[in-house]
């Protein structure tokens, strides 16, 4: 990244690292993630303006990962959030200890100054962050500087069970929680701070605020980052990557892989490149017609789609463990792959190239500072096929620094045609993640077909409130097969037929989702087109679970 002008966030393993990421690129600022524990040169740090500690599922003295004190020397401004603020207390001499009782979900902070303090001298770094969120008129700023009586308080996100019980010398509390827990610190003197809340999580109020007071009043790192920059970028690495090269890029039918398609088609010569799909039988309503019609339409001119259902069909019989779903159908998706690129003749050198989106990578596991605790299996990130290319640096992911919505912004760019790059994103594993329970053709037939009736519905319909048609205001909607059946009545006879629920979350990014706030006649008059439409489904539920708890798919 040498010497382009962003912020560093350190990655400690915290499931929102990626949210820092996403909030600081919204305010058109490159954010760039680095394992917590990495060795920083002066190279790394060219074009640094400010470094950000994430959080952690581990305790600073529980063998927490360490960090480069190179850090604390560099003279950058430094942001601890959560685990990051602990490290940093500990690493410069304060201490920390474990909470009877974890500070958990939204607590009140209120600002203000524990004792009283006075600056010697005026302390700028801190002016310039506490009044990037706090209003001027508010007497806040002023309690903070001069330890009055605070009276500002806001309702923060927090998830710790460790807490700062002495603060670094040098270093001031300037906000406590509703318990009388430290929760904001900053340096008398020198630009670092610490939250002991998640300013990244959009359930913390101000805290869009207060991370853009801290990149861009105390950080003041220029704006620079836009998707045009992206895509120039991209492609001239493309074509020095991969000048003269054969390449293969799996193709998934999603938007991601479609836009990976644009870019490279974009780069480099359509004779270059090979794309390769399996319609493993777990897609979506006419699904594999439609992929082809786009990569032809982009220019596309070797296709090779692999009809491979019956073979899916076959290794999943008798599964119903999702992680055992999840690994059996990755586990064949690359059997097949191997065996039809086998086919394809292609030079040993060959580059394999992904859609692989920043997401992917966090969800996995495999986040770039590879601590995040899995949470399921993403068959497109982990197989041997893509490990043993990437052993020898033969893959490229040119999506893996973005996120979904940037993905679409490129696409657009790119080109591609709104109704795909508006698509609503699709799971690798396909319906298998869809049907509860044990996959079948059948099961597969019928949730085909609600789902593409519950979509076109979508299409069909408008907010009235917003003008917008509900397809495009939801971020990802679609139907799930459950492994129940219940009774119901159809004319004079007893039917017995499946649950089927619907889901429609809103989201920017997929890391957190809402359900969407459906009218009651929309969501009715859907469903009894379903039921009346798909003789085998017998009820329908809607799910109103938002992520957290709950994740986007069922399984
Ligand atoms: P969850 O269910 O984890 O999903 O909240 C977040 C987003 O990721 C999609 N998803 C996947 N995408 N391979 C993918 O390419 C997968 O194995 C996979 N699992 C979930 C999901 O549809 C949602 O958009």
């Amino acid at each position: 990244m040498g010497g382009l002008d962003r912020i560093v966030i350190l990655d400690f393993g915290s499931q929102t690292t990626a949210l820092i990421g996403r909030r600081i690129r919204e305010l058109g600022i490159y954010a760039e993630i680095l394992p917590g524990d990495a060795t920083l040169s002066d190279e790394d740090l060219a074009g640094v303006h400010g470094i950000i500690l994430s959080g952690s599922p581990q305790s600073v003295y529980d063998g927490g990962a360490q960090v480069d004190q190179r850090i604390y020397q560099c003279g950058l401004p430094l942001l601890g959030i959560c685990y990051g603020l602990q490290r940093m207390t500990v690493d410069l001499g304060g201490r920390v200890e474990a909470l009877a009782k974890r500070e958990a979900g939204g607590i009140e902070v209120t600002i203000g100054l524990k004792s009283p303090s006075i600056l010697k001298k005026p302390n700028w770094d801190a002016m310039n962050f506490f009044s990037g969120f706090l209003l001027r008129d508010d007497l806040s700023l002023w309690n903070i500087f001069t330890g009055n009586k605070c009276i500002s308080s806001f309702n923060a996100w927090m998830s710790h069970g460790d807490t700062l019980v002495e603060l670094a010398p040098g270093f001031v509390e300037a906000g406590s929680s509703a318990n009388g827990y430290p929760a904001i610190v900053y340096h008398r003197e020198k630009p670092w701070f610490g939250l002991q809340f998640h300013p990244e999580v959009s359930h913390c109020e101000l805290g869009n605020a207060i991370l853009a007071s801290f990149v861009t009043g105390v950080c003041r790192c220029p704006a620079v980052w836009n998707m045009k920059d992206y895509l120039d970028k991209t492609v001239a690495a493309l074509q020095t990557a991969a000048a003269d090269k054969t390449i293969l890029l799996l193709i998934s039918g999603g938007v991601d892989s479609t836009v990976a398609a644009a870019l490279l088609l974009r780069a480099l010569p359509p004779e270059q490149l090979h794309l390769m799909y399996l319609d493993t039988g777990l897609m979506r309503k006419d699904e594999t017609i439609e992929v082809r019609q786009i990569l032809k339409s982009l220019g596309a001119r070797h296709i090779h789609i692999v009809h491979c259902a019956d073979e899916f069909f076959a290794a999943l019989a008798g599964l119903t463990a999702p992680e055992e779903k999840r690994t059996a159908i990755g586990d064949l998706f690359i059997r097949i792959q191997e065996r039809e690129v086998e086919k394809l003749n292609l030079p040993g050198d060959y580059l394999l190239v992904q859609g692989t989106l920043y997401t992917d990578l966090i969800e996995s596991g495999k986040g770039v500072g590879k601590k995040a605790r899995l949470i399921k299996s993403h068959h497109n990130v982990g197989s041997p096929l893509v490990e043993a290319k990437r052993a020898v640096g033969k893959i490229l992911e040119p999506l893996d620094k973005l996120y979904k919505d940037e993905v679409r912004a490129l696409g657009r760019l790119l080109g591609i045609d709104e109704a795909v790059v508006g698509r609503h994103p699709f799971p690798g594993p396909g319906l298998a993640v869809r049907i509860l329970g044990e996959v079948t053709a059948e099961k597969c037939a019928t949730l085909r077909e609600a789902d593409a009736l519950f979509i076109s519905e979508l299409k069909a319909r408008q907010n009235p409130l917003t003008g917008k048609c509900l397809y495009d205001e939801i971020w990802q909607a679609f139907a799930v097969l459950l492994p129940l059946r219940s009774v119901g009545v159809a004319g004079d006879e007893r039917r017995y037929g499946w649950v089927l629920a619907l889901r429609a979350v809103t989201s920017t990014d997929g890391m957190t989702a809402d359900v969407y706030p459906f009218n009651a006649k929309d969501i009715i008059e859907i469903s009894t087109l379903i039921t009346n439409t798909v003789q085998e489904i017998g009820r329908i539920t809607f799910d109103i679970s938002s992520k957290p708890p709950a994740t986007i798919e069922w399984e």
